[in-house]
């Protein structure tokens, strides 16, 4: 098992968390016994992870004499809102869950984010704990303390910043996960290269066959390096004032695609690898990152089987969505670009043009 640890300086030792990576680690409940106030906890889950590994995290939980009230959600990006939220209220009022009892969140970015946001209202705040069972919730979600939901008018736009008090990653888990799935987790590993790690950037592209092929020694390599790229931009900049903005590359196009065609209709990861390629277009026209760079970054989409082409909303609905990022300051948009691979940096001086003529140019037959 590898072990990084979010430092979290400005209170330290009191917020700072263990991220545990892997194989098999989820019988492992000795990692979480003592940070257990008390012998019960909440698990929530959904309908597709509950089948899956919820008995066996209960069982195992069960024989620390620790017991469990399950609360399994209706699965989907489209069930990230305030009434799926109210299940999780409904079930831990129902089973009397007191401010003692952690909620473990046992699934994907969409479990997290629900079960986070419910743990940072609850009572005003219960322990959170992280057990993330997708490729993207290991590598990015579980870790960092963004909770929330969406809203009809815009994703994530309702939510709270809630570190967990542990993050449990069991890279087997992802032995059930679908293969369109593991593609979208992987867009949000290649971020890491793209904004600051230009060596893990090239690990990615020599290893690419081995995460396809779900090799458990390069999985477990790429979770630890992303968590240590994720763990020390949070540990910069938890509140995401300056550089964790980074992490948003290819972000704002890619919500406005999610938002556009439905949530749950393109994956997160997919939104992200297109709305990647857009961002990386944009930093071309804008003078920084060379043409040999952006066609290196559609070439690992393609090598990951990512969509590298964005659906052609036209130039009027992408900048209506991208208006309602979270991003936009005093009404400029603020964009994350490339200097160079392994180089972003946060821009708002982005002329309408330039961003009309990318729009134009590289979304209908990119
Ligand atoms: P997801 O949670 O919808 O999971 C994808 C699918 O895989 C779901 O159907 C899920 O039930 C299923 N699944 C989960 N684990 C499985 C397993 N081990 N075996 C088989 N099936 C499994 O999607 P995701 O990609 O994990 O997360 C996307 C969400 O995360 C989005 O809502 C996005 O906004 C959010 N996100 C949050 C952050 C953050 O910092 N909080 C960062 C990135 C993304
Ligand atoms: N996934 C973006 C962030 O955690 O800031």
């Amino acid at each position: 098992m590898e072990t990084i640890t979010v430092n979290l300086a400005a209170t330290p030792g009191e917020r700072s968390y263990p991220i545990h990576i892997g194989n098999g680690i989820l019988s492992q409940t000795g990692i979480i016994l003592n940070l257990l106030p008390r012998k019960r906890v909440a698990i929530v889950t959904n309908t597709t992870v509950a089948p899956l590994y919820l008995e066996k995290l209960r069982s195992t939980l069960e024989s620390q004499d620790v017991v469990s009230v399950p609360i399994i959600l209706p699965d989907g990006e489209e069930h990230k809102n305030w009434q799926t939220l109210n299940l999780i209220f409904d079930a831990l009022l129902t089973h009397r869950c007191e401010r003692s009892t952690p909620i473990i969140a046992l699934g994907g970015g969409v479990v997290g984010d629900l079960a986070g946001f419910a743990a940072a209202t609850y009572l005003r705040g219960v322990p959170f704990m992280q057990f993330p069972t997708t490729l993207l919730a290991q590598v990015d979600s579980s870790v960092g303390g963004k909770t929330g939901i969406n809203h009809v008018l815009g994703k994530n736009m309702i939510g709270a910043f809630y570190q967990p008090r542990v993050v449990v990653a069991d890279s087997d888990t992802l032995d059930t996960l679908p293969e369109r799935e593991l593609r979208a987790g992987i867009a949000e590993i290649i971020k890491y290269g793209l904004i600051r790690d230009p060596n893990f950037m090239e690990w990615i592209e020599r290893n690419m066959t081995g995460l396809l092929a779900r090799d458990s020694e390069v999985l477990v390599e790429a979770i630890r390096r992303s968590c240590v790229n994720k763990a020390e931009i949070v540990e910069a900049d938890e509140r995401e004032s300056g550089v964790r903005a980074l992490l948003n590359l290819g972000h704002t196009f890619g919500h406005a695609i999610e938002n556009a065609m439905g949530y749950g209709v393109w994956l997160h990861g997919e939104a992200v690898a297109a709305g990647t390629v857009l961002a990386a277009e944009l930093s071309q026209r804008m003078g920084m990152i060379g043409k040999v760079d952006v066609e290196r970054i559609r070439n690992i989409y393609r090598q990951a089987g990512l969509p590298v082409a964005a659906p052609s909303l036209g130039p009027e609905k992408y900048l209506h969505l991208m208006g309602l990022d979270k991003k936009v300051e005093g009404g400029k948009m603020r964009f994350i670009l490339l200097n160079r691979i392994g180089e972003a940096v946060v821009r708002s001086d982005v002329p309408a043009a330039v961003l009309a003529e990318t729009l134009l140019e590289c979304t209908a037959n990119a």
